[in-house]
Formats: C-alpha cells, structure tokens, sequence
C-alpha cells in the first residue's frame, strides 16, 4: 500500500522528526520547505486550536492538498496557565528557546507550585473537512536546565512518572511520555478509521 502523502505546515525539524518517528513511515509527511512553500504562517490568535486550524486552513487553500498543523504550549499552574499559547514568544519576538527558559524560572522563582502541562493541538484538513486532535503530559518544571536533547522548554520540563528532563531524554524516552506522539497517534488512528 502507498503511504498516505500529507503536508505538515511547519519548518520546526524538532516537530517533524518526533512526528515521523511516530508515524514510522505509515505516512509520506512532507514539510512547507519540502512543498515548495517558504512562508511563515502567522499565529495571532489566544488558543492553540484557532492557531492550528489557521495554519492548517491556509495551507489546505494554497495548495488543495491534504495537510495538518499543530501547535503547542507549555501551560503552568501557579502562572495561570502562562505562557501557553505564547510559548515561542514569551520573552519577545526574538523566539529564543533561552530567554523564554530564563523567563518562566524567574516568574517561578520562589514558587512551590511547579506544575505544569504541555498541549498539543494538531488540526487536520482531509478534502476539505477539520479535525482537531489533543495530546497533553501533566509534569513540573524544575529550578535549573539539565540536558541537552529535544527544544524550547524540554531542560526545564519533568513529566509525571520521570525523574529525568525531556532534554535528558532520547527520542524514545521523550515518545513515552510526549504530548505530541499522544496527539499524532489519535490523528494515526482516524486516519485509519477512514
Ligand atoms: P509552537 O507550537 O511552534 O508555537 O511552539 C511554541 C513553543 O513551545 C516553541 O517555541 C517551544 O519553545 C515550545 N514547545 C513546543 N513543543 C515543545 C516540546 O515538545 N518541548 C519543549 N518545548 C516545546
């Protein structure tokens, strides 16, 4: 059988090399560079679904092609949720994974409530019709960096039933806990059910 051929309207390589080490190959991703696309879609909105379905939705109407985006955010108690859907730009529109890290441990400092959630929201666009697809890892955020794996907030980030960052972890260390392999495998199994 043919793989099934689907945009991802992302250039984050982070993103899709954990995507596609859940797909294993049951599906031919193809990335916005790899499509001809050098665009940045813009994320304006306050929730991650309106972001995912924009991305998704722009794509779908450039190229008629079947596609998905996700977006994610790092959600934390005692900060009301912060810097959820304003995770890649919390310490401004530079987007560095650095400043944002320094950010959420000086907001927290002194803080004993250090829980924490990631959320991904995948939006998938199939002839035309949305679905929306959630993964979330409940965890906390530790006092310094460990670990150099992975992106954005993994050296800070601890999931539940861990005692190491998602920066300490491989691939598949992170894939046992990750918010995103929880949303990409809801989105594997509906695409199946078609
Ligand atoms: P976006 O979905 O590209 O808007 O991502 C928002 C920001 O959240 C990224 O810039 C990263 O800083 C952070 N982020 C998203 N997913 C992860 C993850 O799996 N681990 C750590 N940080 C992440």
């Amino acid at each position: 059988m043919q793989p099934v051929k689907l945009i991802f309207a992302t250039n984050n390589q982070h993103k899709v090399d954990e995507i596609r080490s859940v797909l294993k190959g049951n599906l031919d991703i193809v990335t916005l560079r790899e499509a001809g696309i050098d665009q940045e879609i813009p994320e304006p909105f306050n929730t991650l679904e309106e972001n995912a379905r924009t991305k998704s939705e722009t794509i779908y109407k450039m190229t008629g092609t079947d596609c998905f985006s996700e977006d994610t955010g790092l959600e934390t108690e005692a900060l009301n949720g912060e810097p959820g859907v304003k995770s890649a730009r919390y310490a401004g529109d530079g987007r560095s994974f650095d400043a944002n890290i320094d950010k959420l441990l000086d907001k927290l400092r002194g803080q004993t409530n250090r829980r924490a959630r990631f959320r991904t929201v995948i939006s998938l666009i199939i002839n035309g019709q949305e679905t929306l697809f959630e993964g979330i890892c409940e965890g906390r955020i530790i006092e310094e960096r460990r670990g150099n794996n992975g992106f954005g907030y993994d050296p800070v980030f601890v999931p539940d039933g861990a005692d190491e960052s998602f920066a300490e972890m491989d691939m598949s260390g992170k894939n046992k806990f990750s918010h995103r392999k929880k949303a990409t495998e809801k989105l594997v199994a509906f695409l199946n059910s078609l």
